[in-house]
């Protein structure tokens, strides 16, 4: 695992681990958590600034939908473009991420015995008008995704903005509903196999970087 090391510019500011202790708990209970201020504001304009980066040298590319062969873009179903991060080369910020979501894995695995073996990430740009179609993140159950993340990077952001991440829950009493904004800062854990969810209609571009935790 790469380490983000020393840095002036970025200071790691990881929660408090009586906080994630709290925060997984939820997510056992309640299938999904939402992390306001998961990493620092500093960080998140870093990692703004690092997709930024990619994007304007070109290496992004439309995201599809399916596995393998079966890979296709789908412009009715999504409409973000992703471009995937390379953990043997992370800039500082992407590292920061990084290490974060590693030792959410890692907390998981020793709470849960939940055998999440490694994790996987890309960052997503929604234009405006963007969305992506109520969806699992398994392909036909066929997938080593367990558990979701997606932290967002957009300053500032409001209901006008759209883009809500809106989970549909299952439950006893029928499905509900929980819409979540897009905010710099904000992590939403969820379980990749049971938790459809989709992007509503963003009315300007919305950024995030997606991650899923996932089993051998
Ligand atoms: C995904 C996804 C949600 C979001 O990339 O699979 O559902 O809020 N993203 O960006
Ligand atoms: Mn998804």
């Amino acid at each position: 695992m790469t380490s983000p090391g020393p840095s002036n510019l970025l200071p790691v500011a990881s929660p408090a681990p009586d906080r994630l202790d709290l925060l997984l708990e939820t997510l056992a209970q309640n299938g999904y958590v939402c992390v306001p201020d998961f990493l620092s504001q500093d960080t998140s304009a870093a990692l703004l600034g690092e997709l930024h980066t990619l994007y304007e040298a070109g290496k992004a590319f439309a995201a599809g939908i399916g596995q393998g062969d079966n890979y296709r873009v789908q412009p009715t179903v999504r409409s973000d473009t992703i471009l995937w991060l390379d953990p043997a080369s992370l800039p500082p910020a992407q590292a920061i991420y990084w290490q974060a979501i590693e030792d959410l894995r890692l907390r998981l695995n020793r709470r849960y015995f939940l055998g999440l073996t490694d994790i996987e990430s890309h960052f997503a740009q929604y234009p405006t008008g963007g969305f992506y179609k109520r969806h699992l993140d398994v392909f036909r159950g066929k997938s080593r995704r367990r558990i979701s993340c997606v932290f967002y990077l957009n300053f500032p952001w409001s209901r006008a903005d759209g883009g809500q991440l809106r989970l549909y829950l299952p439950g006893d009493q029928g499905e509900t509903r929980v819409d979540i904004l897009p905010l710099a800062g904000s992590l939403v854990v969820f379980d990749s196999q049971t938790i459809e969810h989709e992007v509503l209609p963003a009315r300007r571009p919305r950024a995030s970087l997606a991650g899923w935790m996932r089993t051998a």
